[in-house]
């Protein structure tokens, strides 16, 4: 299986990472720290060196190589729209885009068994 590993410079995540590693998976290891990653890449894992909280990063990095749509992706100026639009509202919750949260909201109301099998069915090797 291939596996997207966030938090790999230390931590669970090294462990994590190590332990997949170890057993044959292909993991993709992100963090910060550049030594630690070298680390990891020294035994033979793929790194990336990415801070996911740099949007300009992340996005050219991890979403504009995406082989598939994302569908709800939203710009930032609409994002924040919709948060002042809600707190303008004085709404207990703000959610959006309103297709995908109102699916997901939906899929929360079936029995977890239903909705863990439809995850799992998300889960490629
Ligand atoms: N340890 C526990 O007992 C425990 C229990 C329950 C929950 N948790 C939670 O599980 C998570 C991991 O715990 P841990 O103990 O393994 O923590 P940790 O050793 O501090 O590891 C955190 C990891 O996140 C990475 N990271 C932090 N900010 C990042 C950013 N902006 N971009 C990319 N990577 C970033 C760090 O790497 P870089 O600095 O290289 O970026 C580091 O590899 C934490 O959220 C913690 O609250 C931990």
């Amino acid at each position: 299986m291939k596996i997207f590993i966030t938090g790999t410079t230390s931590g669970i995540g090294r462990q994590l990472a190590l332990d997949y590693h170890e057993s044959g998976h292909a993991v993709i290891a992100v963090g910060r720290s550049a030594t630690a990653l070298k680390a990891l890449a020294n035994q033979g894992m793929h790194t990336l060196e990415l801070d996911l909280l740099d949007r300009e990063a992340t996005l050219r990095n991890l979403t504009d190589r995406n082989d598939f749509d994302m569908t709800f992706l939203m710009d930032v100026q609409a994002a924040s729209q919709a948060i002042r639009k809600g707190i303008e509202k004085k709404q207990a919750e703000i959610h959006f885009p309103k297709k995908l949260t109102w699916g997901m909201k939906a899929v929360a109301l079936l029995p977890r068994s239903l909705w863990a099998a439809l995850a799992r069915r998300m889960v490629t090797s």
